[in-house]
């Protein structure tokens, strides 16, 4: 394996604009500083390992509704460390689809025409859904002998909505809420030397939003060892304050110390520059932390002439903990943060490190086409580069705390975060959320601002105050550098009720009453929180109720809120306001909008689900960004309509625009900022074309020209190379094309994509709010000219090839490479051993039938289906039996065989405290089980000796209750073992 790391081959990385190439008109190829990487895994050391845990887990369907149908989810609280066989290492789960995380289980459900389902996106999860609403996830993997000692912690960044988490059998706790991370220490229950079985429940059935939320495991999972004296979870706080020339850094470290006896610990802290060198260091005096107990240390390390970070130069320290206990480091901790100023001013706006930045902002829900809610970290970067090339320079995570990943990505490419938490309430869920988010994300230079919510009505009340003054308390106390805001329903209580909790006054929508509120109030800052209704469906230019499509005329709001143009010329002009977040950047599954089924999809983004830009995205890159637009639409390919006049926009950042017809002028006209230009236009076939002139030069044209039939497939990609590690994910996008090469704007071809070599396709899209087709699948029809495949790694490098095809089109394919790169510190995935030798060498499971425990047999807490691995050497057998445990719980480590024979079709051996006899039939092992440890452990009971009365016990004193006829173990159990792959 090469020593590159991931941070390498994306800085290396020639990015390919392939959406550009599609789209052409005025659209940007990525520019060179957005090819930056998305950070490598903070170093860890002296003993900790953060390892993720994504790959090779088993997915099942349970069942909300039936326990039989749920892995007999139900008395598995009656022991402790017996949850069931589904939760054991013997237990069968070949039938369970392998899946890698992160996984969302909703995109591949079929869409229900039921009208309740409505914010879900139509795919059927909920109450009336029951089989399609609980995953259950399994995971085996080994802990070598040397955890013994460590703390063990398995941290989720988040699960869809309800997790259960069991642990070798243990249950270990649950978690509800949709976007909050968690996690548990199982050091108590984790086996060192030893397989150890993950098992987590999760449940759709509730619902956070009133969006598409998918369903699962959706965001990466880890296994975190450290020693007993370590750094807490999220316990590194640097903050700086900047003077000129220099910036004091103040730190905040907290430790934990779970040996044994008081511990006399100091942090040192280091931190290093950009450029990894070493500007400040500082170290503590030693502090006895009583066992089980923390201490919190604070320092502050003076760092001269820091380099800032800001949306050019995404300059990002590292700050470096030692923790010594005992004499020896025991903790080795990096947190990547950034030196930067941010402030608000009510009369002129947001300002970072004293420069005045308008908030050029989009509020975006995670889900992406192909993929739902599921998305690697490359898809998060494709997002935000996505949204920086029309000139975005911050988002909202609306309405819940985003992946960490997205503000690693926030962080390396330079786009503010305003982050959001899910539940406003004072309550501990509410408060443990909110702390959660604040604790996890405040050394991201990216985050400027907390959100409490969204568009609560209660935050205009009393009670709302109380609530969101409890909440600010907690961002006080665990950051206090950021100003906190909600967004509100609308801005008519700017100021009032819970909103004077703010520091600064959010409004969603309502630009009359914030100009109202900032008369009023000139000394409080502003911001709008969400802005912008505007729907249109890409490539779409008449409004088409019965199919579903709006046309891409930006006053299209349907809900009588601001367009882009209304909003933004509102916005320009008024210096005190901060800027603003349009609801959306990205289209989103659910909450479709104006209409309703067929559509499963919103309609408010500025691109597609897919990332290819609807035209209003032209407009904002026109006024957000400096260099020259020039956007030209509608297409040019209207049959029938010839003689009709045609409504033709222009978006365009230049002084003039001269629009042509067939080469004929239709004059020319001057562009007022933040507007657009309109003509109408005579159709007929042949091409319009437009010249921008800037300074009295022509310098740009846009034309589109009527196409012939669809006639060829061109793809493109947006990444050359991309990192062999099993996660990166290149885009590959179709545009459907004449036979001359023009872009066929109306295309709807069913196009294949057909991927080999060292990829899969993890999902397709075509941004077409009423489709029906599976993103699962390695089809999609052309929605309006253009449909994409997203393709992922495996780990092995070597090339990638994508054909796209499609009956009667000259097909077309790309490839690019896939280059080694040392991985992620990550857990090997586990497989079953299945040796391999003669005669019953293998490995064999009871037949369904035989008795023993499947997939939901056994009772609430009845042993495993027991799994034998058997190695014969002539006439002896040996290997191991697994699965065990009974009422009480108890471990499943496979047992050794003794006293094993093979003597032609017999079969004998004992494991525990069973004997085993039996036959080889066929395929088949038929066999006899006798013993075993009843409840008292008393082992067999002697058969008694003399006549036994009719009424009462037998003369030699023996339990009647034991023994031949009695309840005991004692009684043979047939068990018919088939050979077994896992
Ligand atoms: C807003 C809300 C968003 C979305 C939007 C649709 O009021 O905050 O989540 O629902 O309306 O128009």
């Amino acid at each position: 394996m090469q020593d590159l790391t991931r941070r390498d081959l994306f800085k290396t990385s020639l990015a390919a604009p392939a959406v550009a190439a599609v789209v052409r008109a005025g659209e940007a190829a990525a520019t060179e500083e957005a090819q930056t990487a998305p950070p490598a895994t903070a170093a860890s050391g002296a003993g900790r390992e953060r390892l993720l845990l994504d790959f090779g887990w088993r997915f099942h369907f349970g069942h909300a509704a039936d326990a039989a149908l749920d892995f007999n989810f139900r008395g598995n609280f009656s022991k402790t460390g017996n949850f069931g066989p589904v939760s054991t290492l013997a237990f069968d789960d070949s039938d369970w689809k392998p899946v890698d995380l992160p996984h969302d289980w909703a995109i591949e459900l079929p869409f229900q025409n039921d009208p309740a389902l409505s914010s879900k996106g139509f795919y059927p999860l909920g109450r009336a859904y029951p089989a399609t609403s609980i995953g259950w996830y399994r995971r085996i993997f080994e802990l070598p002998a040397a955890d013994a000692g460590k703390r063990i912690a398995l941290e989720f960044d988040g699960a869809y909505r309800e997790a259960t988490v069991i642990f070798n059998g243990f249950y270990i706790g649950r978690h509800i809420g949709g976007y909050d991370p968690f996690s548990f220490d199982v050091t108590d229950f984790a086996s060192p030397g030893a397989a150890n079985v993950l098992l987590v429940r999760v449940d759709a059935t509730q619902s956070d939003g009133w969006f598409y939320e998918g369903a699962g495991i959706y965001r990466h999972v880890w296994l975190v060892k450290a020693n007993p004296v370590h750094v807490k979870k999220w316990g590194t706080f640097a903050r700086a304050q900047v003077r000129p020339g220099e910036a004091t850094v103040r730190i905040r470290t907290e430790v934990e110390n779970h040996g044994k006896g008081a511990q006399g610990t100091r942090v040192t802290s280091t931190i290093l520059d950009p450029a990894g060198r070493a500007v400040g260091k500082a170290a503590t005096p030693p502090a006895s932390i009583v066992e089980g107990g923390e201490h919190v240390y604070e320092q502050e390390v003076v760092v001269k002439e820091p380099a800032l970070w800001s949306l050019e130069q995404r300059n990002l320290y590292q700050l470096v903990t030692e923790v010594e206990a005992g004499g020896a480091v025991t903790d080795r901790y990096q947190t990547p943060f950034g030196i930067r100023t941010c402030a608000f001013d009510a009369q002129k706006g947001f300002f970072l490190n004293g420069q005045s930045v308008k908030l050029k902002g989009t509020c975006n829900h995670q889900d992406h086409a192909g993929i739902g809610v599921a998305l690697p970290l490359a898809v998060e970067y494709f997002r935000i580069r996505k949204l920086q090339e029309m000139g975005c320079n911050s988002l909202r995570t609306s309405h819940n705390p985003p992946t960490p990943e997205l503000l690693d990505a926030a962080d390396e490419l330079g786009m503010l975060v305003f982050d959001e938490t899910r539940m406003m309430s004072s309550n501990p869920e509410g408060l443990n959320q909110y702390g959660n988010l604040v604790r996890r994300d405040r050394n991201h230079p990216s985050v400027f601002m907390w959100s409490m919510g969204n568009e609560e009505g209660m935050a205009a009340t009393g009670r709302g105050f109380l609530i969101l003054t409890a909440m600010k308390a907690v961002s006080t106390e665990y950051d206090g550098t950021r100003p906190v805001s909600i967004a509100p329903l609308g801005g008519n209580n700017m100021g009032k009720f819970g909103f004077a909790a703010c520091d600064v006054q959010g409004y969603n929508y309502a630009d009359p009453a914030a100009d109202a509120f900032h008369k009023a109030s000139p000394k409080d800052p502003v911001m709008g929180t969400e802005q912008v209704s505007a729907v249109a469906t890409r490539g779409i230019y008449v409004m088409d109720p019965e199919h579903g499509y709006v046309g891409s005329y930006d006053p299209y709001t349907t809900t009588g809120r601001a367009s882009c143009e209304g909003w933004w010329s509102f916005c320009n002009a008024r210096p005190w306001l901060a800027g603003g977040f349009i609801w959306t950047g990205f289209d989103y599954r659910g909450e479709p909008s104006p209409y309703q089924w067929p559509n499963i999809g919103s309609q408010y983004g500025i691109v597609d689900t897919c990332g290819f830009p609807k035209d209003s995205f032209f407009y904002f890159q026109a006024w957000w960004r400096s260099k020259p637009v020039l956007h030209l639409f509608p297409h040019w390919n209207w049959p029938g309509l010839e003689g009709r006049e045609i409504a033709v926009w222009v978006y365009s950042n230049l002084d003039r625009v001269e629009l042509f017809l067939n080469g004929q002028s239709l004059g020319a006209k001057d562009m007022k900022k933040d507007s657009h230009l309109a003509w109408n236009v005579k159709y007929a076939p042949g091409a319009i074309e437009a010249r921008g002139y800037k300074d009295g030069k022509q310098v740009m044209t846009a034309r589109r020209e009527t196409a012939g039939p669809a006639a060829k497939l061109v793809l493109t990609v947006d990444r050359k190379e991309i990192s062999a590690d099993g996660e990166d994910v290149a885009m590959f996008a179709v545009e459907v094309e004449d036979a001359q090469g023009r872009y066929a704007p109306v295309a709807d071809n069913q196009v294949s994509f057909r991927v080999s070599g060292q990829a899969k396709a993890i999902g397709v899209g075509n941004g077409d709010p009423t489709s029906h087709e599976s993103d699962q699948g390695s089809s999609r029809k052309a929605f309006n000219g253009l449909c994409m495949a997203l393709v992922q790694s495996t780990k092995a490098a070597g090339t990638i090839t994508v054909e796209a095809g499609s009956p009667s089109l000259t097909p077309a394919s790309v490839t690019i490479s896939s280059r080694a790169v040392k991985l992620r510190p990550q857990v090997p995935v586990w497989e079953r051993e299945v040796p391999a030798g003669p005669g019953i060498t293998g490995l064999w499971r009871t037949a369904p039938a035989s008795g023993a425990a499947g997939r939901g047999g056994g009772g609430f807490a009845g042993p495993a289906s027991p799994v034998f691995t058997f190695r014969q050497n002539g006439s002896a057998l040996t290997g191991t039996v697994e699965g065990g445990g009974g009422f009480g719980g108890g471990s499943d480590t496979p047992a050794a065989i003794e006293d094993g024979k093979v003597e032609g079709a017999n079969i004998s051996f004992n494991a525990v405290n069973f004997v085993y006899t039996g036959t080889l039939k066929g395929d088949a092992i038929e066999l006899q089980r006798t013993g075993g440890p009843g409840m008292g452990g008393r082992g067999n009971p002697p058969e008694p000796a003399g006549p036994r009365p009719v009424i009462g016990p037998p003369p030699d004193g023996t339990d009647p209750s034991r023994g031949a006829g009695g309840r005991g173990p004692q009684t043979p159990a047939p068990l018919v073992l088939q050979r077994a792959k896992r």
